[in-house]
């Protein structure tokens, strides 16, 4: 016997709107339903994500320590999507298994969008990367986004600037409507409700593509 393919969610948002948070709520959730459910995140763990990682902390610098040159960056988000989606996305999904990712094309369009000043050419280099079956997007203001990440960690990423988060605010809102046109299936969620009620949003937006 077939086994049904497993849905597809991702989960969307600023620094510190939550998408952790929700996507280890969402697999919780998943499994409560008896419905197998796989956790994961961008950048992966994979080669190309694990060098990501490393430059956006700042271990890992480009020649002569200037900064990663950003559209190297954003060829490496792009590489790396394929890399998950093939190691780790699409086997999950073929057997049955739900795939919850923290962060996947949205992402890029509107960070790598930003840092690159290129938001087309980042839609094209993510072309070739399978569409969500869902994507939700935790809609949360740039400031409180920001309180959040002070409050929870002392760590210092190099996208944590304030000018810059309003920057990507409004990217992501621009990149919502282009996969929305595009044909996806986008779920806005008001992220800045108590945690609990972000869930159950979530929930209630999952439990339509389940059924
Ligand atoms: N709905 C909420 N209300 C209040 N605080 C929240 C809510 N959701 C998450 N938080 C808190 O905000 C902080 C950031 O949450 P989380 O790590 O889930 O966000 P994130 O979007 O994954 O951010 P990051 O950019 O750090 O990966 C954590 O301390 C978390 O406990
Ligand atoms: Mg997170």
């Amino acid at each position: 016997m077939k086994t049904r393919r497993g849905r597809f969610l991702v989960l969307e948002g600023l620094d510190g709107a939550g998408t952790t948070t929700q996507a280890s709520r969402l697999c919780s959730w998943l499994a409560a339903r008896g419905r197998k459910a796989h956790l994961t995140a961008e950048p992966s763990k994979g080669p190309v994500g694990t060098g990501i990682r490393q430059i956006l902390s700042g271990r890992l610098l480009g020649t002569g320590g200037a900064p990663f040159d950003p559209r190297a960056l954003a060829l490496l988000f792009a590489a790396d999507r394929l890399d998950h989606w093939e190691s780790e996305i699409r086997p999950n999904l073929e057997a049955g298994v739900d795939v919850v990712s923290d962060r996947y094309v949205l992402s890029s369009l509107a960070y790598q969008g930003v840092t690159t000043g290129d938001a087309p050419w980042v839609t094209a280099i993510n072309g070739r990367a399978p569409a969500p079956d869902l994507t939700l997007f935790l809609r949360v203001r740039p400031a409180v986004a920001l309180r959040r990440r002070y409050a929870a960690t002392a760590e210092r990423e190099i996208f944590e600037v304030p000018e810059f988060q309003r920057r990507v605010h409004r990217a992501y809102g621009r990149a919502l409507g282009g996969i929305v046109e595009a044909g996806e299936r986008v779920v806005e969620v008001a992220g800045e409700q108590p945690v609990d009620r972000v869930a159950a949003d979530v929930a209630r937006a999952v439990e339509k593509v389940l059924a």
